[in-house]
């Protein structure tokens, strides 16, 4: 059976992209005993710090990967301290993938293309995106079927999801993937304010059945995430994670029940 594919996507930095990518592949991967893969393409490298995967100690990464054709994605793809739970490490060599792409009329499919060696392999391929548009993100909106938008709760946010759903419908319309769609929008940093409420109103008004519950503000997410532990092992009792939890579900279901 070929992996259901969701990225955790937006363009806007800091929306909580990469704590829900590893929290959630986390969850499939130890909760469910679900085979999961987290490719990270973001030169931050972010998502194996919150796994306690250093991607600076690894010679090889996304980057090469997809820059080398003999060089397999199974070659880059490293286990990490949550069980079934495979990472795809990203760091700074990233910010070089669109001009070493630049002459390859398919460069928009590389992800796609490296994807299928191992497909099989995994019930769940999750992608932390880069908060940025670009030849990265397109690859990402290439490869994956289902898409989820982590929106902060904050006024200019809202500006920035209309300009992922534009953005989703032209790699549609240009790629060929009818099959593409935002399943859930997930709420984040939120804080119980009237501009929060007001904000979290209209996301479930643009997104009727696709917005999930408010990711509410936490220490504990954030402890977590500064230990380069997920939830399920640095507080699994904890407020976070039943908040997390609950997206994980969300994200289930959304994928599942269109
Ligand atoms: N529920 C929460 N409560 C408090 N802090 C949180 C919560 N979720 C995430 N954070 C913190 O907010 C910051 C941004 O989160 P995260 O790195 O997940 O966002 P991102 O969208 O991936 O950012 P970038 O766009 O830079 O990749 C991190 O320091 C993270 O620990
Ligand atoms: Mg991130």
């Amino acid at each position: 059976m070929a992996a259901r594919r969701i990225a955790f996507i937006n363009e806007k930095g800091g929306t909580c992209k990469t704590t829900l990518a590893v929290n959630v592949a986390a969850y499939f991967a130890s909760k469910k005993q679900k085979r999961v893969l987290l490719v990270d393409l973001d030169t931050q490298g972010h998502a194996g710090k919150s796994l306690g995967v250093d991607p600076r100690g690894l010679a090889r990464n996304v980057f090469h990967a997809l820059t080398d054709p003999a060089l397999p994605l199974e070659a880059v793809t490293v286990p990490t301290p949550t069980p079934n739970l495979f990472l795809v490490p990203s760091w700074k060599d990233m910010a070089e993938f669109p001009s070493a792409a630049a002459g390859d009329p398919q460069r928009a499919r590389r992800l796609e293309h490296r994807l299928a060696s191992v497909n099989d392999r995994y019930d769940f391929i999750f992608f932390d995106a880069p908060p940025s548009l670009g030849l990265t993100s397109t690859n990402i909106l290439v490869a994956a079927d289902e898409i989820v938008v982590p929106v902060a709760t904050t006024y200019l946010a809202l500006d920035g999801c209309a300009e992922m759903v534009d953005t989703v419908n032209d790699v549609k319309a240009n790629f060929g993937r009818q099959a593409l769609r935002i399943t859930l929008v997930v709420p984040t940093l939120y804080r119980k304010t009237q501009l929060a409420d007001e904000v979290v109103a209209k996301l479930k008004e643009y997104f009727p059945r696709r917005t999930a519950e408010p990711f509410a503000l936490s220490v504990t997410v954030d402890e977590a995430q500064s230990h380069g532990k997920t939830i399920w092992e640095y507080a699994p009792w904890s407020r976070g994670a039943t908040m997390l939890q609950a997206i994980a579900e969300a994200v289930d279901r959304a994928g599942r029940t269109g």
